[in-house]
């Protein structure tokens, strides 16, 4: 992404690469998609996978994964979040993981690449314009 700071487009393959391997963690019996992601934060990788459940909807994705995990070790300066899952093209977070990764930082940076080598990059403003977050509630 041309318009990320150089220190984090230097480490976006990096990221990649963590979710890739980070997929093979996945629990996925039941849509026999696996994902996996990684965020960027406070300068460490943290990974984190699909896990499902039979009650269908229990079921967690990667990205949401990934950063409860670095936000439950004190890490909660998200700078970036990378998903890799099992298509040619790029995929990018449901709507769920949007909006749990806009509380953290409303502009991270979402890196995402196809099994074609396709990329996807954008900050999550792109993604989820007029989002509501933390703000909204000083407003009582
Ligand atoms: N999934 C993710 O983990 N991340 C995404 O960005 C899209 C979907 C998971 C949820 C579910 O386990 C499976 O992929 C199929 O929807």
């Amino acid at each position: 992404m041309d318009s990320a700071p150089p220190d984090l487009r230097a480490r976006l393959d990096e990221l990649l690469a963590a979710a890739r391997e980070a997929r093979e963690g996945a629990y996925a019996p039941y849509s026999n998609y696996t994902v996996g992601a990684a965020v960027l934060a406070g300068g460490r990788i943290v990974t984190g996978a699909n896990v499902e459940n039979a009650s269908y909807s229990v079921s967690i994705c990667a990205e949401r994964v990934a950063a409860g995990h670095a936000v439950a070790h004190g890490l909660r300066d998200l700078q970036a979040v990378a998903v890799v899952g099992p298509g040619d093209d790029p995929i990018t977070p449901c709507g769920v993981c949007r909006q749990f990764l806009n509380e953290f930082n409303p502009n991270l940076v979402v890196v995402s690449e196809g099994t074609s080598g396709e990329r996807f990059a954008e900050p999550l403003s792109g993604l989820l314009p007029e989002a509501f977050g933390p703000a909204n509630l000083e407003d009582r």
